[in-house]
């Protein structure tokens, strides 16, 4: 069975605390929240101020995919709105190792993203302190990009690399149920998905497909 989170980007932002309780009443894994700031990646979703304010609606764990420039500046404000989970980019920071502590030590789990044009090999010496690694299969900024097939030999490979280690391979991007059957066939334990949920017209049953794989 795959881990399964929605990812809000694709719901409808005007209705977004009934999104939310949609994903509470489907008991998903975790809600996956796109934090984009307009300059690492060309697009601007939604800061602190929104995560506190729906984490009032349910215990489901906020796993907070930070697309921000320089986020050992604002980590401590994602913590305090909420966050269970934060995935940095390494190419967003300077010291990629201090940040992941940091985060552990605020008794959040840490995780880090690789986007289409990285390499697992850079993040091999943090393999022992990471609780996630969030593989792009698009290129980070939007909902409903095309999957990047080579993602699918990526997994398989940080899989390899892990040597059992318990860290969780997350992917994120153009997931559906073929995509994410060749990824948790590859090693993926989680699946992010947005527009196959919100757009799909059934989407209790997006959710049950992913959740089967
Ligand atoms: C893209 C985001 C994804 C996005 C995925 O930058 O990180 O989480 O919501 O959307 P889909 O599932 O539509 O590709
Ligand atoms: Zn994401």
């Amino acid at each position: 069975m795959a881990l399964v989170a929605p990812s809000i980007l694709s719901a409808d932002f005007s209705a977004l605390g009934e999104a939310i309780d949609f994903l509470d009443k489907e008991a998903v894994d975790y809600i996956h929240i796109d934090v984009m700031d307009g300059l690492y990646v060309p697009n601007l979703t939604f800061g602190p101020p929104v995560i506190r304010s729906i984490r009032s609606r349910t215990e489901i764990p906020f796993d907070v995919h930070l697309m921000i420039d320089r986020p050992e500046h604002s980590v401590d404000q994602y913590i305090a709105a909420g966050a269970d989970r934060i995935t940095f980019h390494t190419d967003a920071t300077i010291h990629s190792h201090r940040l992941v502590y940091a985060i552990k030590e605020a008794g959040v789990r840490a995780g880090i993203s690789l986007n289409p044009g990285q390499s697992p090999e850079s993040i091999r010496y943090l393999l022992d302190d990471l609780d996630l690694i969030l593989v792009m299969s698009v290129n980070p900024g939007f909902g409903g990009q095309k999957f990047i097939e080579s993602s699918v030999e990526k997994v398989r490979e940080i899989r390899k690399m892990l040597r059992g280690r318990d860290v969780e391979i997350m992917v994120d991007g153009g997931v559906n149920e073929h995509t994410g059957k060749r990824l948790v066939e590859a090693g993926a334990r989680s699946l992010v998905a947005g527009s196959y949920i919100f757009g799909h017209e059934d989407p209790s049953s997006a959710i049950r497909a992913l959740r089967s794989l």
